[in-house]
């Protein structure tokens, strides 16, 4: 069947009317890849979920097209969200789709300058405050009690009707759920989303349900520590997040699924990055990381059966933030003059060793 994205797909599933416009980029459909050295390496069968292959390259499209779509049925004219940079995105590339106008608040200088570019491109009015996340959410949701204007942050309950979407291609593309899916967690959405949507899927297919292992930054570990964090930091700037929205949500999926929700140093997120990309071939951004970082540090203390079944969400491209990938050069590329003699020697003599 050919791809017509994720509101024709899981119609039934979703709150989609004969209102509802066809909206869609082809989001969603994202790659389940089996991760073989990672696997033997931590004695588990571990697939990742590569929700970098999104049309914006996040997540956020599958919870976006949704909202997006429910606002333009519902007659708004402009959407409105806060954003560490993949909110952000989406939200600009769905209502330049969808012909509304954007409007988004973000935490000056602390957005990868990949998601900076797209929301820019995609021609949102992009406002930056000296605040952080927490800051600019509770702003956008006073101006839109306010404004004629639609709330895309995922207190939008049509954002997780679309991203539990991602739940049941997990299960579609496993044949049934696995033990555990691993999940960095930020303003705490997505786990919420998974989770319900494992219970749909399992309530109409029998596909069963997984342990839900949430991974917060260590700077940003607001639910681990069950304290706000009033400033928040980590290298993961899409999850630097003190005081996440759904809250009660991921904790109601911890205690559900008899899960855990944990933390991981930013030295253990910058070292998964490096595991995925150097020895899977996958480049995700370090949010990402922290789901591979958790399960390693779980498999460390032995939390995790060997052999066990583990999906981990990759939530977003590594290119969106290409100056943490070049940081992480240890040695600078080698600069040569542009003469044949002198490269091929080089190479020649680099490829002895
Ligand atoms: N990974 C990435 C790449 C993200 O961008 C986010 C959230 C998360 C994980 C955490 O997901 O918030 O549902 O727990 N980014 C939001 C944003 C906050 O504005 O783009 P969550």
């Amino acid at each position: 069947m050919i791809w017509r994205g994720l509101l024709k797909k899981y119609q039934s599933y979703l709150p989609v009317t004969k209102l509802t416009p066809e909206l869609t980029l082809y989001e969603g459909n994202t790659p389940l890849i089996h991760l073989q050295k990672l696997s033997k390496e931590l004695g588990i069968e571990l697939y990742g979920k590569v929700e970098g292959a999104n049309p914006t390259g996040s997540f956020k499209d599958r919870g976006m097209v949704m909202a997006v779509a429910k606002a333009v049925e519902e007659g708004s004219k402009s959407i409105i969200c806060a954003s560490t940079g993949n909110t952000s995105a989406s939200a600009a590339a769905y209502a330049a789709r969808a012909g509304l106008r954007a409007i988004i608040v973000i935490p000056k200088g602390k957005i990868a300058l990949g998601k900076l570019a797209q929301a820019m491109i995609y021609g949102a009015e992009i406002v930056e405050i000296d605040g952080n996340f927490d800051n600019a959410l509770k702003m956008v949701q006073r101006v839109s009690e306010n404004a004629p204007v639609t709330l895309v942050n995922s207190v939008n309950p049509y954002r997780l009707e679309g991203q539990k979407t991602a739940a049941f291609e997990v299960c579609d593309q496993l044949g049934s759920a696995p033990d555990i899916l691993a999940i960095p967690v930020g303003n705490a959405g997505n786990i919420s989303a998974y989770w319900k949507g494992f219970k749909e899927y399992n309530i109409e297919n029998k596909t069963g349900l997984p342990k839900m292992f949430g991974f917060e930054a260590e700077g940003a570990a607001a639910i681990v520590k069950n304290k706000v964090f009033h400033e928040p930091e980590t290298i993961a700037t899409a999850i630097r997040i003190g005081n996440p929205a759904s809250w009660d949500l991921a904790t109601s999926a911890r205690d559900e699924s008899a899960g855990i929700i944990d933390s991981v140093t930013d030295d253990e997120i910058l070292e998964a990055y490096q595991l995925l990309t150097r020895k899977e071939g996958i480049f995700a951004e370090p949010a990402s990381c922290a789901s591979i970082a958790g399960l390693i540090k779980q498999c460390k203390k032995g939390v995790i059966e060997p052999g066990s079944k583990v999906v981990a969400v990759l939530t977003g491209n590594g290119l969106k933030d290409p100056q943490t990938a070049i940081d992480q050069l240890k040695v600078e590329p080698v600069s040569l003059p542009n003469d044949e003699d002198t490269v091929i020697n080089y190479i020649e003599d680099v490829m002895k060793t």
